[in-house]
């Protein structure tokens, strides 16, 4: 289902959104985790496919590739990380921890005793308990019902402590909030909510580092236009489309590139924020094989800056999802292969949804001059689920990409 958002706005970004997410607090973040260790030192791929391109009938399609952002395999390693090493040198002002430095553990000692929480539907939770570790010190996360025990071991890899519960992603939500007023633990959630918005936007904040090395990676005279004429952000409850678009909307102002808001049909609590014009939930089950965009209430914070931005809201049903997995996956000739998890590849099911159907495409603007983007927000961060759809292991995919690129020398 296609919905265009009568909010958006082609206007300037607006100096109130600036003051809570600029481009320059983006590069600030970006800085002080350059040196964390599970983050890769280079920037991620931007592959161009022209097969899909030509297939799609678009002049241009690409693929951000995040599988390779972090050994965690997922673009949630670069909010996490940030919004602990912020909290903490909020909570601990007297300390004159720098920032870079915390990172790498050397206040470990001061910090052993200190313990952060989170709900999580795995790539945030696996983030956090990692950064925890580096910095050292404790982490508890809360997993829902539908968390696979594949995406449990991987967050428990990284020593945090977790408490399983039995409802949604939304109950895992409040029963975090209770056990950290119980405990005193600091709340570092990837979501908002009344009176929680400055943890949840120093991670979407994080996400901004995407959007430089974008613009960075592209060759078109970036005073001139947007190298992307469409981009599709996927949403859970939105932080990620946030941190990205108001990047890209701070940088080209007027000239923003058009954005599509990408959603499972049963967790469409976006979408129905753009219907009911707030922050709404999600009418389905919220429960999906796009783990990562199971999410049943949109972030109030993210939605300021999604509402007035987001140009159309899409949703995707489970079977389009595995189908641009298993498209990524093949490659072919002209296109490399891509290891693309089931909450990645939601903008290419979508685009391939927008061209079978013309007067959607004509609607949203997509045609033969088009410059699509996708950012594959994660590689096979549930090894076992992503070989079950695809029919291939991450890593045969992998050695297929290996040998593609010897191919291409
Ligand atoms: C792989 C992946 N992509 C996209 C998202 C969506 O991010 P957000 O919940 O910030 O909208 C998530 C969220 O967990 C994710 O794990």
């Amino acid at each position: 289902m296609l919905f265009e958002n009568p909010r958006a706005s082609r206007s300037v970004y607006p100096a109130d959104l600036q003051e809570v997410m600029s481009v320059s607090s983006a590069h600030q973040s970006r800085d002080w985790l350059s040196s964390w260790e599970h983050l890769s030192q280079n920037s991620t791929p931007l592959w161009s496919l022209p097969g899909v391109a030509k297939e799609a009938g678009v002049a241009q399609f690409w693929v951000k590739d995040e599988s390779v952002r972090s050994p965690l395999a997922s673009f949630k390693a670069l909010g996490a990380p940030i919004a602990l090493i912020r909290l903490i040198l909020r909570l601990m002002p007297h300390e004159s921890f720098d920032p870079r430095g915390l990172i790498t553990g050397r206040y470990q000692n001061d910090l052993r005793d200190f313990t952060v929480i989170s709900a999580t539907d795995g790539n945030h939770g696996r983030a956090l308990a990692a950064a925890a570790q580096s910095v050292g010190c404790k982490c508890v996360i809360v997993l829902h019902a539908n968390v696979s025990t594949e995406r449990e071991t991987a967050i428990a890899e990284y020593g945090a402590q977790i408490i399983r519960i039995d409802g949604n992603y939304d109950e895992s939500v409040e029963h975090t909030a209770k056990l950290a007023e119980q405990n005193g633990w600091p709340v570092v959630s990837d979501t908002s909510y009344e009176g929680y918005e400055v943890v949840p936007r120093d991670v979407m904040q994080g996400y901004g580092t995407i959007s430089a090395e974008l613009i960075e990676q592209t060759t078109v005279d970036i005073q001139v236009a947007c190298p992307f004429t469409h981009v599709f952000l996927q949403g859970g409850v939105g932080g990620m489309a946030a941190g990205i678009s108001s990047y890209l909307w701070e940088v080209y102002q007027e000239q923003r590139p058009t954005f599509i808001m990408v959603e499972p049909k049963q967790a469409d609590c976006l979408y129905q924020s753009a219907v009911q014009g707030r922050p709404a939930k999600a009418t389905g089950s919220v429960d999906s094989v796009m783990a990562g965009l199971a999410c049943g209430e949109t972030s109030p914070l993210a939605w300021r800056f999604l509402e007035p931005s987001v140009d159309f809201f899409l949703t995707i049903s489970d079977e389009d999802a595995i189908g641009a997995m298993r498209l990524l996956a093949r490659g072919s000739a002209t296109d490399i292969p891509i290891v693309a998890g089931e909450s990645g590849v939601a903008g290419l099911a979508a685009l391939k949804i927008l061209v079978r159907d013309s007067e959607a495409a004509k609607k949203v603007g997509i045609g033969s001059d088009s410059r699509v983007l996708i950012i594959s927000t994660e590689g096979a961060t549930a090894p076992a689920v992503y070989e079950s759809l695809v029919g291939e292991s991450a890593e045969a995919v992998g050695a297929r990409q290996r040998n593609w690129q010897l191919k291409q020398l």
